[in-house]
Order: structure tokens, then sequence, then C-alpha cells
């Protein structure tokens, strides 16, 4: 099981349930946010103790219910319904109570300070110099980054780190094929995309004359070596990459606080391969080192080979020393494919056996793959997918259908851009991250679906109704009155409240499981019951006694939706 970051409140009402043989802790894992807000601020599914109690869940959920309200305790209501036990907090003043912190907080509605003092490290993105900034580094790059907002928001340090993929064989092949084939006009217009080019030919070529091989291996020892020219054509791909990669990542807003890759590791390897010699953990294999991973049913882990060269995970392994000595991180993340699991789990393991109790803050985040409805890609063959030319394709098409609604928009290039931008991280952040996913350009530019384009369509229909309903704080200068607050009620009036209550522990929720997605879709949710609120109820031609409360709802859903899209790293353009 993933090790979870729990929720204080999930804790705190944890406090108050006793079930024999279960901790406090344990119970806090299974509470959660329930599927429709008005049910609850919070649930716990009893079905979890029938098997302990031998009683049904149901049964449990009575008792624990009385057992709870016979004790003081914060809640306003506890129910028991279905084998679940439904909490609520005060929500006496709950309408009122919500809008004025939404009015007085503005974006920061939704923080807290639960992170203080503890730094958080993610690695994420981790590109491969002169391979192309596919699509398949999409999800970690913007998966890592949402995560990066949400622990900021919530008070903990966050460390973006880059790992870059900067080390290896394939820049010896990479100068070879450069020596051959390069083309120094192409390589200024395209970029890494000639360096792909020519490296799928070293490839192909190599099949038929294997001596390429050995031509290359020779130009990675010069690297090895610190040969002057091996290291100048090494540093050309390294910052032409950068440079490109830079701009996709301008795109995305999205920045790093580190980019050590795996050359950065080079001479950090020597003292924990030593100390794993002194521990005895090292076996011999065929000339290779490796840690024997039998005992846990895991293949070995490969350190060092016969020749002795280092591998992936031995700079793995020196980079999680460095980052723990550097960063005294309370929690590190890689939020890398699901291909790699065996990878972590060797690696988190290797770091345990070597006594570290920090091995149990390692945390591997992985995601499944994306693929585009015509097909995937491999790198070797060149049927890449440029993470690039995604994003130029969803933003003309964007454009598009911006025009064809809206005419006379100002700025229409600067709106595509977050439109189209936004629908593929949206996209990308939407579903469980472990799912296998297939994108579609019409599937994420789809006004009426999941979609960015529908939410960001639903604040700019807010922003609109803001504009003409005037100053917001000349409007709120006074609080709302009782009276006024009725202006609310209704179904319609209370969902929205209640998802608007919930945004902080939503976000919470999304960094105890690592999954931006429970963001998205709370999101999406609420902008679902706005849109439902408004077909059912006057807003700006209200009755006068309820106008000013509805005015306020509209702008508290517009400054949840906007601090949401924000996390996610979706952008929301005033208008439409
Ligand atoms: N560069 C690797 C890849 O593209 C991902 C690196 C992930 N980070 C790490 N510390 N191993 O597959």
């Amino acid at each position: 099981m993933e090790k979870l970051n729990i929720d204080p409140k999930k804790l705190e009402i944890a406090g108050y349930v006793k079930v024999a043989g279960v901790d406090t802790e344990e119970i806090a894992s299974y509470v959660m946010l329930p599927p429709d807000a008005a049910m609850g601020d919070y649930a716990l599914p009893c079905f979890r103790f029938a098997k302990q109690l031998r009683k049904s869940p149901a049964a449990i959920a009575e008792e624990l219910r009385s057992d709870i309200l016979s004790r003081p305790n914060p809640f306003s209501s506890v129910e028991a319904v279905n084998g679940y036990l439904n909490f609520k907090f005060d929500r006496s003043e709950t309408a009122g109570k919500v809008l004025a912190d939404i009015i007085r907080e503005g974006a920061n509605y939704g923080a807290s300070d639960e992170g203080s003092g503890k730094t958080v490290c993610i690695d994420f993105s981790s590109i491969n110099i002169a391979k192309p900034f596919h699509i398949g580094h999409l999800s970690s790059t913007v998966i890592g980054a949402a995560l990066y907002r949400m622990y900021l928001k919530r008070g903990y340090k966050p460390v973006g780190i880059n790992h870059l993929g900067d080390w290896g064989t394939q820049f010896g092949k990479l100068i070879v094929a450069y020596k051959r084939w390069g083309d120094d006009e192409k390589l200024k217009k395209e970029g890494v995309m000639h360096l792909t080019e020519i490296y799928v030919k070293f490839h192909a070529e190599a099949e038929e004359d294997p001596a390429l091989e050995d031509e290359a291996r020779a130009w990675f020892k010069k690297i090895e070596d610190g040969d002057a020219e091996a290291l100048r054509l090494y540093d050309m791909f390294k910052s032409l990459t950068l440079e490109e990669v830079g701009k996709v990542y301008a795109r995305l807003g999205i920045t790093f606080d580190s980019y050590n890759g795996e050359a950065f590791y080079n001479d950090k390897m020597g003292p924990v391969l030593e100390r794993l010699e002194k521990l005895g953990l090292i076996t011999e294999s065929d000339g290779a080192k490796i840690v024997d991973l039998k005992e846990w049913g895991m293949s070995p882990c490969l350190l060092v080979k016969a020749d002795g060269a280092t591998l992936y995970a031995t700079r793995d392994l020196a980079a999680a020393f460095y980052r723990k000595k550097t960063y005294d991180f309370y929690k590190s993340l890689y939020v890398v494919a699901y291909q790699q699991n065996l990878h972590f789990k060797q690696l988190f393991k290797v770091i345990e056996l070597m006594g570290e109790s920090w091995y149990k803050d390692l945390v591997h985040v992985p995601f499944g793959m994306v693929s585009l409805e015509d097909g995937t890609m491999s790198t070797r063959k060149g049927k890449v997918v440029w993470l690039k030319d995604v994003l130029d394709k969803a933003v003309e098409k964007a454009g598009k259908v911006i025009e064809e609604k809206n005419e006379r928009l100002k700025d229409a290039a600067a709106v595509a851009e977050k439109v189209g931008v936004g629908s593929v991280v949206f996209f990308a952040l939407s579903n469980n991250r472990i799912k296998d996913i297939t994108f579609s350009y019409d599937k994420v530019l789809n006004f009426d679906g999941e979609t960015a384009p529908y939410v960001q369509y639903t604040n700019a229909r807010c922003r609109s109704l803001m504009k003409k309903a005037g100053d917001v704080k000349t409007l709120f200068a006074e609080p709302l009155g009782h009276e006024e607050l009725k202006g609310l009620d209704g179904k319609e009036g209370e969902e929205v409240i209640s998802l608007l209550k919930r945004f902080g522990a939503v976000i919470a929720e999304a960094l105890e499981k690592y999954e931006p997605s429970i963001v998205t879709r709370y999101i999406i949710e609420l902008a679902r019951s706005f849109n439902r609120y408004y077909l059912a109820n006057r807003i700006l031609n209200a009755e006068p006694e309820a106008r000013r409360a509805r005015i306020a709802l509209v702008y508290a859903v517009s400054v949840v939706l906007e601090e949401g899209l924000r996390l996610i790293g979706v952008g929301a353009p005033e208008e439409m």
C-alpha cells in the first residue's frame, strides 16, 4: 500500500471513533469525503470493521453512532446510513460563513499551514536529454506540478526536481550519428527533432553495421574521460534540449528548483557503494555487483556492471541520499510511470536494508500510459508524438471553436492558448492517475464534457455576472444578513455551498492520495452544480433581499473555480 499522509481533520474524527483493535490512524485512513456533499462533511464506511467485529456494517454504524454521541464531540450531526457513518461539523451559519471566508480570503481560500516546516521533494517530468519531450512525459509533468502547487497551498515546502536523463551510452551513439549525418542548418531549425531523426537512423544503420556500436561505446568512454570534443558535443545536446523543453514548461507555467540529473551523481555513487560493501549487502555475480533481493521476491538490484559501468539504479540510490542530506525531506516523491514499479521497489528496499529509517518516506507515485487515438510511440522507430505539437494543435482547434462562439472576443489568441493548453492538462489530470488513457482532441475540447473549456466557460459566465453586479469590495462591505442568506435556500444553493465548503478538504485528500484528479473532479462537480443553480435562480434581477447573497455565491464559485484550475495548472480566461 502507498504510504498516506492523512488529513488532520480525518485524524480528528477518527479520535472519536472507538473500534477495539483498530488504531486511530487506520480508522482515519478509511474516512472519506462522501460522494454527495449534502450527506455530510466526512463519512466512515463501517464494512471495514465487519470482519473484526463480526457484525453487519449497519449494526456497527448504529453502535458507533450512539457511542460517539454519548460523549462530548464537535459534530452537529452524526448519522448512520447504509453502513456508513456520516459526520457533519457545525453548520448553523454555514452559508454565511463559507461566503464570508471566501470573500475575505480570496485566492487564499482552502489554504492551510498543516505542512509548516515539512519539505517534500517531488521528482517529476525528469525528461531525457536529446530525446523528444513527448506525450509520454505529459503525465509526470502535470501530476508533479499539480502536487507541487497543492503542497505549497497547504503550507509545505515543495522542492521540484527535474532528474534529467543526461547520462548513458546513448550519448555515444548520438555523437556518432551527429558526426555522420548531423546537419547544423537543420539542427538550428529543428533542434531536438533533428537529433531524434539521426538517433533513429543510427539504430537502423547499426543493425547492418555493428561496428557503429563499438564506435558509440568509444565516444561514450571519451565523455566519461572528459575529452574536450566529446564534452563539447554532449553539452551542446544538453543545452539544445533544455532550451526547447524550457519553452514547453513556460507554456505549462512550470518551474523547477533543481535540474540535477543523472550526470550530477557521477561523483556521488562511490561512498554509497562503499557503505553497501561494508554492510555486506553487495554480492558479486559474474563480475557484476548486485544486491540480492530474492528474499523479498524481487530480482536483484544491479548496481555495477562487470565492465565497471554504473546504472540508472546506482544514480537513483546516490540521489536519494543526496536529497535526504540536502533537503531533510518529510517525504520524497517520484512521479514516474508504473513501468518502473520494480525499479522503485528495489531502490526503496535497498535503502531499508541499509538501515535508513527514512526509506518509509520515499514514495513512488505511478501513473498509466497516455496514447493518442491514432497509435502509440517509440523513440527508436521514430513514431513519436511531440508534446509541443499536441499543444499547438489543441490551441489551433480551440481557436476555431472560440471564434465560432464569440467572434468579437478580445485577445482571442491568448484565450485560445489558455483553453487549448488547459484542455490537454485538464484531461491528463481528470482520471485516476493509474489508468491508461487515450487522448482525443475532440474529447478534450468538448465544451459540454468534463473538460477544461466547460469549467473555463462556467467561470467566464460567473465573471461576466460579476462585472455587471458591480465592485466586489463595495458590494460586500457589509456582511450578509440572516434574511439575505435565505436567498440561497433550496437544493441547488445548498449543494453549491456544501461543495464550496469542502475545497480545503479536497486539496488535503488529493495530497493524501497523491491524486490531483480529486481536485479536477471537484472542479467539474462545482461547475456542474453552479450551472444547475444558475438555471434555477435569477441572479442579477433577483428579488432585492436575495440579490446580494446570490451575487456572493457567484463570486465565491468563481474564486474557487479559478483557484482550483490554477492548482492543476490550467488558466482561467476572464472572457470566452
Ligand atoms: N528519465 C526517466 C524516464 O524518462 C525518468 C526518471 C525518473 N526519476 C528518477 N529519479 N528515476 O524514464
